[in-house]
């Protein structure tokens, strides 16, 4: 964990920065594409952080309840998205089911993707 000279809040700052960042040339590729796919990612931000971080840390790190989802070998590094939407959905061991819709479940494995894009944590 590369994080630890970091503190939660900026590290979190930080990802929200990129997040917007990310989000702008999405939404800026998305048009020229002429497709409505931007924005998943941002959505899945807010989701994660009411519905994930408790357990699993702002950033996806990980905390003593439960495991980092991002990082080399971590879920988002190799489980598809429709596996992650799967353990969330069902649940997966300690972790109870969590009731989202199919559509915040996508959303919540893009914000995922896109931080594990990002460097991984
Ligand atoms: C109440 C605490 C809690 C909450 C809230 C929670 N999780 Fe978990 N999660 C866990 C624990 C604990 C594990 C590890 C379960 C195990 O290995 O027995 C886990 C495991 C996982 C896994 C599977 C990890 C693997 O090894 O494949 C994924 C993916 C995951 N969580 C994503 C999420 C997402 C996304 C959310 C929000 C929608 C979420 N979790 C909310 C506690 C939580």
């Amino acid at each position: 964990m590369r994080y630890h000279w970091m503190r939660q809040g900026s590290a979190l700052a930080i990802g929200v920065l990129i997040l917007a960042g990310i989000a702008a040339v999405m939404s800026i590729n998305a048009r020229a594409a002429g497709l409505d796919t931007a924005g998943s990612a941002a959505t899945g931000m807010t989701i994660f952080d009411f519905e994930c971080a408790s357990c699993h840390g702002y950033a996806a790190e990980g905390t003593d309840a439960a495991p980092a989802l991002v990082g080399d070998g971590a879920p988002a590094d190799v489980l598809s998205t429709e596996d992650i939407g799967c353990r969330v959905a069902e649940g997966f061991g300690a972790m109870p089911a969590a009731t989202l819709s199919d559509r915040d479940l996508a959303d919540v494995a893009a914000y995922l993707r896109e931080i594990q894009a990002f460097g991984g944590i």
